[in-house]
């Protein structure tokens, strides 16, 4: 089929790729002059792992091309996907000015039947907005539809989950578009729920408040865990057994960000609010997750004391491992406030390092992880970086001055880090003397 997509961002990047992949013929759009040189010329913007080698072959292939234009786009496809960011603003509420934007300039060049398919997470009801737009603003007064589809992908495993997903939603006005956009997603074999419109729009909002209030369930369960002695991996294993609760989003540390749950999240109960039923147990997840970061910060005070030119090392300034994304990052409002405590900070992250520079001025960008220990006071795992755990901390201990790790995410074996000599604390794990 061909298919166009506006906005080549971490969503309609990876989304356009793997169109191509499965045959499609597909026109990435973006507004910005300079990404499409780039995308042209086969530089890839945004790392995010199996990516890059995808375009290089599409690209090759004749199947995946990419233009500033969205008259080319919209001409040459039969369905236009929108995949613009939706900003948060102040109040919580979202921005969708980029939506409302595109939907004129598709409906400026609509040259007959279209199917425009929303892919950004937008509020519930957006899709009658669209379509009403799209309608006042068309000059050919040609017929289409509008469907929602929004995209589950998570960032660091973006391709596989958009190759192989648990299942796909399509949100639809009428039976017009179905054929189609059954044909488009046959080929990833994964059930597909068509629902109305805003059904499928709120599916999202529900879907990632869902999983942030498991982060915020098990980070305050990692709370008791630390009054208590007990451990939060055990407890993680022991639930997520039950098959009703599952395993995935159990991982206790220092609580969710990035680009979607931070803002998603927000905009549930801003949405929840408007239509006069406000979500308030939402809050307590955000507030749990505020939390997290400040009783984090609390251990380190705790162990360092003063924090005032104290050196410490930061591992990961990503939102999470596998990407090199750092909007709404842990990692770096973790570096921010030990910066605004008067600590030096030595940081690393295998991919986020060149996002990050404008977010930490005064920092000390290192080369590797193992620079980072270099006279540090205390190393902090950020970032559930895997390769992290393979670093010889047996032997980098020697080159920190006092060997406290904080470990934000729970990524390492506390035993063996213990083993080395090192004063280990992660968060819900239980506390342990050092073994001499
Ligand atoms: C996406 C979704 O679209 C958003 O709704 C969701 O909640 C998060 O993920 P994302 O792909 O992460 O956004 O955004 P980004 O990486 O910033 O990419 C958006 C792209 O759209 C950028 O390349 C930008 O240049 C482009 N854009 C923006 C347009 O082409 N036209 C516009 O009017 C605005
Ligand atoms: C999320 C949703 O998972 C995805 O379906 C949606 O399309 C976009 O938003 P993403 O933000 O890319 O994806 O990453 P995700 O893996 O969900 O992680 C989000 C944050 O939660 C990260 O900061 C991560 O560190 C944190 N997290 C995740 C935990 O703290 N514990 C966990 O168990 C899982």
């Amino acid at each position: 089929m061909k298919l166009s997509i506006v906005g080549s961002g971490y969503v309609g990047l990876v989304t356009g790729t793997c169109f191509a992949e499965v045959g499609h013929e597909v026109i990435c759009i973006d507004n910005n002059k300079e990404k499409v040189k780039q995308l042209q010329a086969g530089k890839i913007p945004i790392y995010e792992p199996g990516l890059e080698d995808l375009i290089k072959s599409n690209v090759a292939a004749g199947r995946l091309r990419f233009t500033d234009s969205i008259k080319e786009g919209v001409e040459n496809s039969e369905v236009v996907f929108i995949a613009v960011p939706t900003p948060p603003q102040p109040d919580g509420s979202v921005d969708l000015t980029y939506i409302e934007q595109v939907a004129r300039e598709i409906a400026a060049v609509l040259p007959a039947y279209r199917i425009i398919v929303d892919k950004s997470t937008v509020p519930v009801k957006t899709g009658e907005k669209v379509a009403d737009t799209i309608a006042r603003y068309s000059k050919s007064g040609a017929e289409f539809d509008v469907v929602s589809n929004p995209e589950f992908l998570r960032e660091g495993c973006a391709v596989d989950d958009l190759m192989h997903p648990d299942r796909v939603v399509v949100g639809v006005a009428s039976e017009r578009p179905v054929a189609t956009m059954k044909k488009i997603y046959e080929p990833f074999k994964a059930p597909i729920y068509i629902t109305d419109i805003n059904s499928a729009e709120l599916i999202k909002h529900a879907a990632n408040s869902f999983l942030a209030l498991k982060i915020s369930y098990i980070n305050h369960v990692a709370a008791i865990c630390e009054a208590s002695g007990a451990n939060v991996d055990e407890v993680a294993d022991g639930m997520g057994a039950d098959k009703r609760i599952g395993r995935a989003f159990l991982n206790a540390g220092l609580g969710y960000g990035g680009s979607c749950f931070p803002k998603d999240i927000k905009a549930f109960i801003h949405i929840s609010q408007e239509l006069g039923v406000p979500f308030t147990l939402l809050k307590e997840v955000e507030e749990i997750n505020a939390d997290q970061l400040d009783r984090f910060l609390k251990k380190i005070r705790s162990a360092l004391w003063v924090l005032k030119d104290k050196t410490v090392g930061v591992l990961g300034l990503a939102f999470k491992g596998d990407t090199d994304d750092v909007r709404s990052s842990v990692a770096i409002s973790l570096c921010q406030k030990l910066q605004a405590e008067g600590a030096k900070i030595r940081v690393y992250d295998p991919q986020g390092m060149e996002k990050a520079k404008g977010d930490l001025p005064g920092a000390i960008f290192c080369q590797s992880g193992e620079e980072v220990f270099e006279g540090a006071e205390a190393v902090v795992v950020a970032t559930e970086w895997k390769q992290f755990r393979s670093l010889p901390w047996k032997e980098l201990k020697s080159k920190m001055m006092t060997p406290f790790v904080f470990d934000g995410r729970n990524l390492l074996d506390s035993e063996a880090i213990r083993g080395f000599g090192y004063r280990y604390v992660g968060v819900g794990r239980p506390q342990k003397e050092i073994k001499q």
